[in-house]
């Protein structure tokens, strides 16, 4: 079973506009919605086992039950849209196609949360779409839906679109908020988490556009039927936008209990391998989570299907396993390179460290560095354990997950691939030379 939640109606005609978007069911839920109290929309988004789909996979619902409600201080609502992890474009998708979605999603939880304003924070390098989301605002606000006393309920609401400068660190959501202060995006210290002080130092939640575009879905059906849909803690459905050496790049909407052997080669989602190539490694969830080979990315250790969910993905940990993390898939050949393909993200998580912390701001340069030694067939075999040592002094040393983000990587490659580094330091050049797969182009 194939259940649509979000893109539905993504090849009407015009679904991009308030009218069409309207006849085919759109903003129901916010009339619905606004019936409710917030504290029975929050019962509702808990029932419904929604969890954050910016990586981490947070409860929605236990996260905005954190918020701190003090007596006359603000509270906000921020709408993560800074998505700049290498091969996660599922965000992107969503608003520049059915943007109505995400505006619908955060009138409802702005009005569950009690903010009157809201932001979504968006990457520069979207240049295009914040004139799309200010016209659905527009639209939204004409029609009666957003500004001063929403269908004489009396709850006012603005939404505001920042463009960030295209930092990938503006995606951590204190840097995000730093950023959206006008500061130079650095991550906070926590605690105090956003949930108690946040955007201007008031109690902020921070969310991704898939999480909250998911929220209409959940007032339409009820939390409970949405948790329905899926297997255990994996509910609903979810976007994943896959890239690499496959025949149908795209974004997809899945269900949980899609075996990851389906996803990758039937002809519904990414139809094969192009030329009949053979399957090498996969990294399932954008850029910074572990490469896993394609044996363990099938079936796992143990000899079990591999599912596109939270929890089969990652079994076995990160000695086997890996994470779904924002859903960027990122599939590749018998034909790549795992020494160069690692160092292109190395390369990218040196350039993109804010530098605060010194194992990030060092140690990224050092992976880097070392990596290019190696792919160049400079390297030797100290290089190798030098790599896993500057790894393991980063991981979980930072103060944000940056630094997380670019040790893993380099730590799965190493653990199973371990002889095609080998193999470089013995051979001089590199003989796959495939640049192809390293840009990861947004398609
Ligand atoms: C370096 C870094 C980059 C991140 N980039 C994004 C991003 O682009 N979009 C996003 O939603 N979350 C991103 N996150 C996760 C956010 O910090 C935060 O957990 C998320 O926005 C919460 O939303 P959710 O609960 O709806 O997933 C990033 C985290 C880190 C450490």
């Amino acid at each position: 079973m194939n259940n649509k939640l979000l893109l539905t109606h993504i090849n009407v005609e015009g679904i991009r506009g308030f009218d069409v978007y309207r006849n085919h069911g759109g903003y129901t839920s916010v009339d619905k919605a606004l019936k409710m109290t917030p504290e029975e929309i929050l019962e509702e988004v808990k029932a419904s086992g929604l969890r954050g789909r910016g990586g981490a996979g947070f409860p929605t619902g236990m996260k905005w039950s954190f918020l701190a409600k003090p007596e006359g201080v603000p509270r906000y609502l921020v709408v993560n849209a800074d998505e700049s992890e290498p091969g996660t474009f599922k965000d992107r998708f969503l608003m520049e196609y059915i943007p109505h979605k995400l505006i619908e999603g955060i009138i409802i939880s702005s009005y569950c949360l009690g903010t009157n304003t809201s932001y979504i924070y968006i990457r520069g390098e979207y240049s295009w779409i914040p004139d799309i989301l200010e016209q659905a605002i527009q639209e939204a606000k004409d029609n009666g839906f957003l500004g001063k006393n929403i269908k004489n309920t009396g709850y006012d609401l603005e939404i505001y679109v920042q463009r960030g400068a295209g930092a990938y660190v503006c995606g951590e959501e204190t840097a995000l908020i730093e950023s959206l202060e006008g500061k130079r995006g650095n991550p906070r210290l926590k605690p105090p988490f956003p949930a108690v002080k946040g955007l201007y130092q008031c109690p902020t939640v921070v969310n991704n556009v898939e999480t909250i575009s998911s929220v209409p879905s959940i007032i339409e059906i009820s939390g409970a039927e949405y948790a329905k849909i899926g297997v255990g803690r994996s509910t609903g459905t979810k976007l994943i936008s896959a890239c690499g050496n496959i025949n149908k790049p795209g974004v997809y909407e899945i269900d949980f209990n899609l075996s990851v052997e389906e996803f990758i080669y039937s002809e519904e989602y990414c139809g094969g391998i192009p030329n009949g190539k053979k399957l090498k490694a996969c990294i399932p969830g954008g850029s910074s989570v572990p490469i896993v080979p394609a044996k363990l990315l099938l079936k796992t250790a143990d000899g079990e299907t591999r599912y596109m969910n939270y929890e089969s993905l990652s079994l076995g940990g990160f000695e086997s396993g890996t994470m779904l993390g924002s859903g960027g898939f990122i599939v590749l050949d018998e034909d790549q390179c795992v020494v160069r393909h690692t160092m292109t993200l190395a390369r990218f998580y040196n350039h993109e460290s804010c530098g605060q912390c010194t194992p990030c701001r060092e140690g990224t340069g050092w992976l880097y560095r070392i990596l290019k030694k190696i792919e160049e067939g400079k390297g030797t075999y100290e290089d190798i354990d030098l790599l896993w040592d500057v790894q393991s002094k980063i991981e979980g040393k930072t103060i944000c997950p940056l630094g997380d983000a670019a040790a893993w990587p380099v730590a799965a490659a190493i653990r199973h691939f371990r002889d095609e580094f080998e193999w470089h330091i013995n051979n001089p050049e590199c003989l796959t030379k495939n640049y192809g797969i390293a840009n990861y182009a947004c398609v």
